[in-house]
């Protein structure tokens, strides 16, 4: 009975995204909603440097932005809040062995699903306006400095979208099989 074979830990690679990729977005966040104070000369410039090349590749990041009061960018980061907080707790709630897996899985699911569509909405975003935050770039920055980062937050949503949703397939053709079995 393969079918009812349940997994009872969480995969560590799920995990280990999901916390420190929450601790990288919420750096991100900080950034965001500091605005201009976190950006180049800013008074928190200091926590936030990396993002003085960053702002130059991505003109979401830039004083391009500001000026254009395009608030895209710190819509985003509200979103992103509420997301970490249901990134954290699927994370405690699948370590805690006192809660059921499949339980915790949904909400890990469901975190996945809003990353992974926010992130593609983020290219979207930039495709539906001629590329209008990134055409400047040469291939190799924008490869490097953009396509790769923002890339991992397509494809690690998506694995943990396929790998957490094949989990709660299973519990739930496990349990209606049971219900049959009762009947
Ligand atoms: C939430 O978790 C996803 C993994 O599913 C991760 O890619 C993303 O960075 C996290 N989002 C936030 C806002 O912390």
């Amino acid at each position: 009975m393969a079918a009812l074979i349940k997994q009872t830990k969480p995969a560590k690679w799920i995990i280990l995204w999901f916390t420190v990729s929450s601790l990288l977005v919420l750096w991100d966040v900080g950034y965001c909603l500091m605005r201009p104070h976190s950006m180049f000369n800013g008074k928190y410039n200091w926590l936030w440097r990396p993002y003085n090349l960053y702002a130059k590749v991505d003109h979401f990041y830039g004083p391009e932005a500001i000026a254009a009061n395009d608030g895209f960018t710190a819509a985003q980061s509200w979103l992103n809040l509420i997301e970490t907080i249901i990134n954290l707790t699927y994370v405690k709630m699948a370590t805690d062995k006192q809660t059921n897996l499949g339980v915790a899985n949904l909400v890990g699911f469901s975190a996945a699903v809003m990353t992974l569509s926010k992130t593609v909405l983020y290219w979207l975003n930039d495709a539906c306006s001629g590329w209008s935050h990134t055409r400047h770039n040469d291939l190799q920055s924008l490869i490097l400095l953009w396509v790769i980062p923002n890339g991992a937050w397509i494809v690690f949503p998506a694995f943990i979208v396929l790998a957490l949703g094949k989990d709660l397939k299973s519990r739930l053709q496990g349990s209606t099989a049971s219900t049959i079995k009762v009947e």
